[in-house]
């Protein structure tokens, strides 16, 4: 097995960001879902995972301005990078993994779409659950969407977990509640739908 850098070093490098099957043109419900938070443009927002997601064009787009994406893959950060040029500048990169890093300062709005179900280690979990703890403001609301529990059992040749909202809830713990809950049927590239649900949660 390949280590889990190596495993997306090896996706980002060898295909292009538009044929994965996680990719999206627009990513609406993501950006729903942060609009709903109520926290408005000056938040502090961090997309974990994020890769050459495009919510960060998205976002800019809106007039957030402090917005940082963390990626395991330098070659997926790179694919972004080079996708917004200059206004690449406006953003902070982290090439790190999700289960063990620290920014340094607190986030108001941590949104993860499709990294925590990859953690199939109890460990992991826990490690990834106190990074959230850690960097999440006292005000602050996590969106996490994950495969609903009729998606797909792997992603990207890898294994995965797929929750509900009760079992979100659960491996969470009790310092966090959950707000909501929302579904996507996301359309891959190659036209197969896999669902997705979505849930924000804030601190107790
Ligand atoms: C399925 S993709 C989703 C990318 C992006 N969130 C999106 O919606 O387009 C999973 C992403 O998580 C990154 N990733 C996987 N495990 C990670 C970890 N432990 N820490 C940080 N990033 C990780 C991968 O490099 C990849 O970019």
């Amino acid at each position: 097995m390949p280590s889990r850098k190596t495993h997306w070093e090896q996706v980002y490098s060898s295909k292009r960001p538009e044929e994965v099957s996680w990719h999206q043109a627009s990513p609406k419900l993501s950006l729903a879902l942060i609009e709903a938070t109520g926290l408005g443009q000056a938040t502090r927002l961090l997309d974990v995972g994020g890769g050459a997601s495009r919510l960060v064009d998205a976002l800019l787009d809106r007039g957030y301005r402090q917005i940082s994406v963390l990626d395991i893959s330098a070659a997926a950060l790179d694919h972004a990078r080079t996708r917004l040029g200059e206004r690449a500048g406006q953003v902070r990169w982290h090439e790190a993994d999700a289960t063990a890093f620290d920014l340094g300062h607190e986030v108001d709005i941590w949104h993860d779409r499709a990294v925590f179900h990859f953690l199939t280690d109890p460990a992991d979990r826990a490690a990834y659950i106190g990074r959230v703890d850690r960097h999440l403001s006292p005000g602050g609301q996590a969106i996490i969407a994950a495969f609903a529990p009729d998606g797909p059992e792997q992603c990207s040749n890898l294994p995965v977990m797929r929750y509900n909202a009760e079992a979100l809830t659960e491996i969470l713990g009790t310092r966090f509640r959950l707000i909501e809950t929302r579904a996507e049927q996301h359309l891959t590239p190659g036209g197969t739908r896999q669902p997705f649900l979505y849930h924000r949660v804030c601190r107790r």
